[in-house]
């Protein structure tokens, strides 16, 4: 268990909040998939019972930060979104396997549907320094869209975006953007985002023998492998998104 000093805890749209903690000393491995079991009550209360699950969005050792990207959805992001600056957060992790980020010199797709473009930044970061990548987008509403948007191309991403409101990029889902965009082009694709985008990215990928990886977003308890109300189908039997994921071969997850 860990507790950190948060730096700031900034809006940065109507239900989006960017926090940023300092990265314990002991913490050097913070990988790309990784994600923190934050406890979001107070010291002396219980309810709500259960930590909340937020996957690690940026991390930059030079200056210990570790960056948290949270859509406020329920009374766990509501208590979060009320943190300031020198409070303490209580979190278990890093968690999880993480994505594979060993690639050189590979075609790259990412893709994000809402808050799932979350996880994708710091991989983004670290495979853009020797892969070429482009990023697939979308979401509700430009609302949803400008920051991620913004960070991604900073990155020197190819970046496309999808509305589903028209107000920002194609009018349509991410999947739209995924058709005009070629993908059998790409050597390997990360995805991660709402169940019938994955489910759908799958069969374009099948039916191409592409490869990748998704980053699944199950509800969780204990988020250390012991409740097992996170666990997946997948072709290898159920397993535990906390544990064995969240990350995992695209090819292997079977959706219902
Ligand atoms: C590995 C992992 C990484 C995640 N990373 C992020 C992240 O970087 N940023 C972020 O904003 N969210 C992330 N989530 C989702 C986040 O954990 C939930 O949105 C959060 O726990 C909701 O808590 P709450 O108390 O605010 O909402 P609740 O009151 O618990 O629920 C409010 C609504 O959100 C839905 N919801 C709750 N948890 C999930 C979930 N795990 N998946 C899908 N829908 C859910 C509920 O069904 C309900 O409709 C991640 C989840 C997992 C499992
Ligand atoms: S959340 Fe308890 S086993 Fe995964």
């Amino acid at each position: 268990m860990n507790e950190s000093r948060i730096k700031s805890n900034i809006q940065i749209s109507e239900n989006y909040f960017l926090m940023e903690i300092e990265s314990p000393d002991d913490i050097k491995d913070i990988k790309p998939g990784h994600f923190l079991n934050l406890r979001v009550n107070s010291i002396n209360s219980t309810d709500p019972l259960l930590r909340r699950p937020i996957s690690i969005h940026d991390y930059n050792p030079e200056s210990g930060s570790v960056f948290l990207l949270y859509k406020r959805v329920g009374r766990g992001t509501e208590i979060l979104s009320t943190y300031k600056k020198d409070d303490k957060i209580n979190f278990l992790g890093p968690l999880g396997n993480g994505f594979t980020v060993d690639f050189k010199k590979k075609k790259i797709l990412l893709m994000g549907g809402g808050m799932g473009a979350a996880p994708l930044y710091y991989l983004c970061r670290v495979l853009s320094r020797e892969n070429r990548l482009t990023v697939l987008l979308g979401a509700n509403d430009k609302d949803e869209l400008v920051y991620f948007l913004e960070i991604f191309k900073n990155t020197g991403a190819e970046v496309h975006s999808a509305s589903i409101d028209g107000s920002c990029g194609h009018k349509g889902n991410v999947i739209d953007l995924c058709l005009m965009e070629n993908i059998y082009d790409y050597d390997y694709i990360y995805s991660c985002g709402p169940v019938p985008m994955l489910k759908e990215l799958q069969k374009l990928a099948f039916e191409k023998d592409l490869k990748g990886e998704f980053s699944l977003e199950e509800r969780m308890g204990c988020g250390i492998g012991l409740c097992l109300s996170c666990v997946c189908k997948t072709v290898k039997g159920n397993q535990r998104v906390c544990k064995e994921g969240p990350v995992f071969p695209l090819e292997e997850v079977i959706f219902e």
